[in-house]
Formats: structure tokens, C-alpha cells, sequence
């Protein structure tokens, strides 16, 4: 994230990964879309976004990295690209979402660095009742915490986040991790939730 082109290798090198487990469990909460509009922030190789055009879902994808909408568009059919739209921009310069289904953002929100309050807001006001929020968010203990643009928050600020909705899955990642910037001390929780229908 450092780097000028540091998320374009990085997405390059997902391309052929399989769906991560959290887009599976989100899938298994919400079911199939049925034309339902899900928003994928930070979809990177797109990998995830294929997933959810797969199961009926409409997707707006939005990501910075430039090379990440033709990674997506290579991989998709006809009839699945149709569901599609794609907005290249910064987390930051996101203006008010319109109603969504589904809120998908992997490994991504913490990288909104200063502008996350201001986008979780967002997506808060975003999701309709019964609609349903899955991402990670990087924890105090983490590494990257301390980097100036990452947003890290204690697990208590990250259930304070959530309080509007019914957590389904609240998960601690705590461990180290070999990454591109050596050993690190890895400290997430991956989230599932459902803003009430009342
Ligand atoms: C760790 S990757 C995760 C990609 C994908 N969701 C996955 O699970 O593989 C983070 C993604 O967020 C995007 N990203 C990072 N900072 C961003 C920002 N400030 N605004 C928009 N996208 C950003 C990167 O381009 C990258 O695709």
C-alpha cells in the first residue's frame, strides 16, 4: 500500500484464489440476490464480486487500484457483466451510497485510513433493514495499526461499530503472519451482521 502500484501487484496475484470465506458466509446468510444490490468495496482481482454476480446478485464494485476494473471485467460472462457496475475511486472520495442489500468489503475498510468514520456512516445509512454488512476490520494489536493511513480499532470501538446491528459472526484473528513486509503480528475481527428489519 505504499508503493504507487502496490495494490495492482498485489490484486494480480489473486486473480485464480478461490471466493474467501467470508463472501461464502455472507452467501449462506443472504442467499441468492434475485436482482438485490450488493456493494463491493475494495473488490481487488474481483474474485468476490464474481461470486455474488454468480448467485444473482447486481454489484457496484468499487476500488483505486486503476488495473482492478479489467481484472474483474476479463473474468465475468456476458450475462453476469450485465449485473455489473464499477466505480474507480478512493474510499475517500465517496460521496452518499443509494440503498444496498449487502455491504461486501474483504480485507479492505481499514485502508480508508482517516476517511473511515465518514464511509461506515455511509454505508450504515446505506444498508436497508434486513440488509447484511460482511468485512474485516484491523484490530489495535495489528501491525499496520500503527501506520498512519490504516484505521485500527480496539474490539470495543469494533462492537460500538456494529451496535446498530444484529451480529451474526464476530471472529478474532490474532497471530503472526509472514506478509511482503516480513513477520507480522496479525490482529483482525471478521465480521458478519444484518441491520434488524424493525
Ligand atoms: C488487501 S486488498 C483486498 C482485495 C480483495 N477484497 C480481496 O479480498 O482480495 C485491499 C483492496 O482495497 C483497495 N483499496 C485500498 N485502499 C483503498 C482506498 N483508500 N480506496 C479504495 N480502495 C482502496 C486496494 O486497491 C485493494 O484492491
Amino acid at each position: 500500500m505504499d508503493e504507487p502500484d502496490g495494490w495492482s501487484r498485489y490484486n494480480a496475484t489473486q486473480v485464480d484464489r478461490e471466493p474467501r470465506a467470508l463472501v461464502k458466509s455472507m452467501l449462506g446468510h443472504a442467499g441468492d440476490g434475485h436482482g438485490r444490490l450488493a456493494v463491493d468495496l475494495g473488490f481487488g482481482s474481483g474474485v468476490e464480486t464474481e461470486a455474488l454476480l454468480r448467485r444473482g446478485w447486481c454489484v457496484l464494485a468499487i476500488d483505486a487500484d486503476p488495473t482492478a476494473a479489467e481484472l474483474l471485467t476479463q473474468r465475468l460472462s456476458e450475462e453476469n457483466a450485465a449485473r455489473l457496475s464499477i466505480l474507480t475511486s478512493d474510499f475517500a472520495d465517496i460521496d452518499a451510497l443509494s440503498e444496498v442489500d449487502l455491504v461486501h468489503a474483504a480485507w479492505s475498510l481499514p485502508y480508508a485510513g482517516d476517511a473511515f468514520p465518514q464511509l461506515w456512516a455511509n454505508l450504515m445509512s446505506a444498508l436497508v433493514p434486513g440488509g447484511w454488512i460482511g468485512c474485516e476490520l484491523f484490530g489495535d494489536r495489528d501491525t499496520m495499526s500503527s501506520h498512519p493511513r490504516i484505521a485500527a480499532h480496539t474490539e470495543a470501538e469494533a462492537r460500538g461499530l456494529l451496535e446498530p446491528l444484529s451480529v451474526v459472526e464476530f471472529d478474532t484473528i490474532e497471530q503472526a503472519d509472514m506478509s511482503a513486509r516480513g513477520l507480522q503480528h496479525r490482529h483482525v475481527f471478521s465480521v458478519v451482521a444484518r441491520r434488524p428489519i424493525d
